[in-house]
């Protein structure tokens, strides 16, 4: 692996942040002259304060499962060749009926993706960006992504954890969140990733487990103590489906798929994970406004006077930063050389919107940055461990 991107691993893992650049700068020179390795790295973060204060307040990780089973159905260009052991097509026939609502393309974030069922058969039927977010290797969903072959669809390789749904929910916006039987996967209360992904979506489904299930299901004992308040995201209920999990009586419990609606304002708060939140540097009260509804979605910047029409998919430094595998890196690369601009002012990756098909620069109105050619942007990636 490029050694950078060695870096910035080593840092996401133990520190679960990304390295500052300064620190990733001495880091590289130390290791490209070999004045240190690879190992000694590891040694010097896992003697830092900060990684010290970090493991007190972290529950002992979960063992690796050695294999798992075909959770939802195979989908390969439009056609299902196997079945997993939940029903996907009954759960995707009410996705479907509400999203034939939207006239316009949409955005959805599929969380826990695993095989990426509903990411597949939305990119088949709608218009937009469809990005799955899957960490686990033996769900094969990049195999799958390649063999699917649908530039709609993007995948963000990275186990989330409750402050990165947050740092995700400050610069970006889907239309419809996806958590199917994700949120008792987290070791966050339940109830703070609920408001997480309502809060950054306009719509939310959900489906989570039956309290009464035992404990084949994850984290089955948390289920009765943290019980999920549904009420003010005016809940529907869609319909029920048996769990399919464990023994027979277990199988047969049905678990709730809900539609959940953000009654709250949308909003973007930063430019970007690292940049300062809109109120702290323009005043209490600053931030985008997302604007939507089934026929259209604009951004609304509040003080500045511009409107702005949206360009659905996620800025390509949040795509990276999350780990985004497909589009590869060698396809955003093609993506960076395509892209057609006149006059770039501003090139930071935060400002161009990825979605698959291509790279859409915004925000070419303000001050000239550093990074405002396509080769500084490529520099500038590399720099940051991110390509
Ligand atoms: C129970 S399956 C649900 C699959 C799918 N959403 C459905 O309902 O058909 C949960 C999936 O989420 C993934 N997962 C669990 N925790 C995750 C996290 N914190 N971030 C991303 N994916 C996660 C697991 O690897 C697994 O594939």
């Amino acid at each position: 692996m490029d050694i950078r991107k060695s870096i910035r691993a080593q840092y996401l893992k133990l520190l679960d942040r990304e390295p500052d650049l300064d620190d990733l700068d001495y880091y590289f020179a130390e290791l490209e002259t070999h004045r240190m390795e690879l190992d000694d790295l590891t040694i010097i973060l896992r003697n830092s304060n900060e990684f010290k204060e970090l493991v007190k307040h972290q529950k002992t990780p979960e063992l690796h499962i050695a294999s798992i089973d075909t959770y939802n159905d195979i989908r390969i260009k439009g056609k299902t060749i196997s079945t997993g052991y939940r029903n996907s097509e009954k759960r995707y026939d009410e996705i479907f009926k509400f999203c034939k609502q939207f006239n316009r393309p949409i955005s959805v974030l599929d969380l826990g993706a695993a095989e990426g069922y509903f990411t597949f058969r939305l990119a088949e039927d709608f218009s937009g960006v469809f990005i799955a977010v899957e960490s686990n290797p033996e769900r094969k969903l990049l195999e799958l992504c390649i063999k699917n072959n649908n530039r709609k669809v993007l995948l963000l390789d990275k186990q989330m954890n409750l402050k990165n749904l947050k740092n995700l929910k400050e610069v970006q916006h889907f239309d419809i969140v996806l958590a199917l039987n994700i949120i008792h996967h987290f070791d966050e209360p339940f109830q703070d990733v609920l408001d997480t992904l309502v809060s950054m979506s306009s719509f939310c489904f959900m489906e989570h487990p039956n309290p009464l299930e035992d404990d084949s299901t994850k984290n089955s004992q948390r289920l009765e103590k943290e019980k999920l308040k549904l009420d003010s995201f005016e809940p529907v209920l869609l319909n029920k489906n048996e769990s399919g999990l464990g023994n027979l009586l277990n199988q047969k419990l049905e678990r709730n798929l809900w539609l959940l609606k953000n009654t709250q304002s949308k909003t973007i708060d930063r430019g970007w994970r690292g940049a300062s939140k809109y109120d702290e540097e323009f005043g209490p009260g600053n931030h985008i406004s997302v604007k939507s509804n089934f026929d259209t979605i604009d951004v609304d910047y509040g003080l500045r006077d511009e409107k702005r029409t949206w360009i659905q998919g996620i800025d390509l430094r949040t795509f990276l930063e999350n780990n985004g595998v497909y589009p590869t890196n060698d396809e955003v690369l093609n993506l960076i050389n395509n892209l057609k601009i006149d006059n770039a002012k501003d090139l930071g990756p935060h400002n161009l919107i990825l979605n698959g098909e291509g790279l859409f620069p915004i925000d070419q109105d303000d001050k000239l940055d550093a990074v405002n050619t396509k080769e500084k942007l490529k520099d500038f990636l590399k720099q940051s461990g991110l390509l």
